[in-house]
């Protein structure tokens, strides 16, 4: 089953998510073999859920604090989204690690949200510069060493990872297929090697499109997308969806 998981950022206030919303469940019909995740802001959160009820789309957060509840101003925990729907949370996405979210505090959120319940979509990724200088692997090497560090293996089974090069994210750039599939099975590899399993999935996310996404989706090691830009209108989220049916068809 392939993961396309639509990231909404900051972008839309609570109408628009409403009529986002309601164009993907307008289109649903046809879904036979998509896993649908949508990420709206927190205060759409609750109408988005109650939208998606009783369809195949699972409604998360675009972040979460990681302790259970106390005197965190400003902060939301897992068992206050779950409260109203949701399930899922991304965690070190790069727009939230580019405010100081470091690789350490990351991987404790990881570790807390999966103990209260909800499933992390972690994101890796390495800066223009680091791939120039060919560091990928070392970079993501060091992202995921911490993770391994605060989970079991059990829990990184249910954990989904996003492979989202820095550089890729909102630039209409996109690696080679030859680089995504270099890079997924390392991820694997190294999920491999110091857990002895494998994610529930891992997740290409950065530029991905209707028009690239048969071609991304079709790379091995590649379960699904993570869509930002592409995920804002029905039609261009669904055109994604469709060509993850199609694969599985
Ligand atoms: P993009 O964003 O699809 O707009 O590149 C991806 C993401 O930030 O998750």
């Amino acid at each position: 089953m392939a993961f396309v998981v639509g990231n909404w950022k900051m972008n839309l206030l609570r109408e628009d998510s409403v009529k986002l919303a309601t164009g993907i469940r307008e289109q649903l019909s046809r879904v036979r073999a998509t896993e649908i995740w949508v990420a709206p802001s927190f205060l759409s959160i609750p109408e988005v859920c109650k939208l998606f009820q009783g369809t195949r789309v699972r409604v998360g957060s675009q972040t979460l604090h990681g302790e259970p509840k106390g005197a965190f101003t400003g902060e939301v925990s897992a068992s206050m989204l779950k409260e109203v729907g949701g399930s899922f949370t991304l965690i070190g996405h790069s727009e939230r690690r580019s405010l100081g979210e470091i690789d350490s505090l990351l991987s404790k959120k990881a570790k807390g949200v999966l103990s209260q319940g909800i499933t992390p979509i972690y994101c890796i990724g390495e800066t223009l510069e680091e791939f120039d200088r060919g560091l990928t692997h070392e970079v993501l090497r060091i992202q995921l060493s911490a993770l391994f560090q605060e989970i079991n293996s059990e829990e990184l089974s249910q954990c989904l990872i996003a492979y989202e090069p820095r550089w890729a994210i909102g630039s209409g750039k996109v690696p080679t297929s030859e680089v995504i599939a270099n890079i997924h099975s390392f991820i694997a590899s190294q999920c491999g090697e110091n857990k002895n399993t494998a994610p529930n999935a891992i997740l290409y996310g950065g530029s991905m499109t209707g028009e690239n996404a048969a071609e991304i989706l079709a790379i091995p090691f590649v379960d699904g997308g993570l869509i930002g830009g592409a995920s804002l209108k029905a039609d261009a989220f669904m055109a994604i969806v469709e060509a993850s049916e199609l694969r599985a068809a």
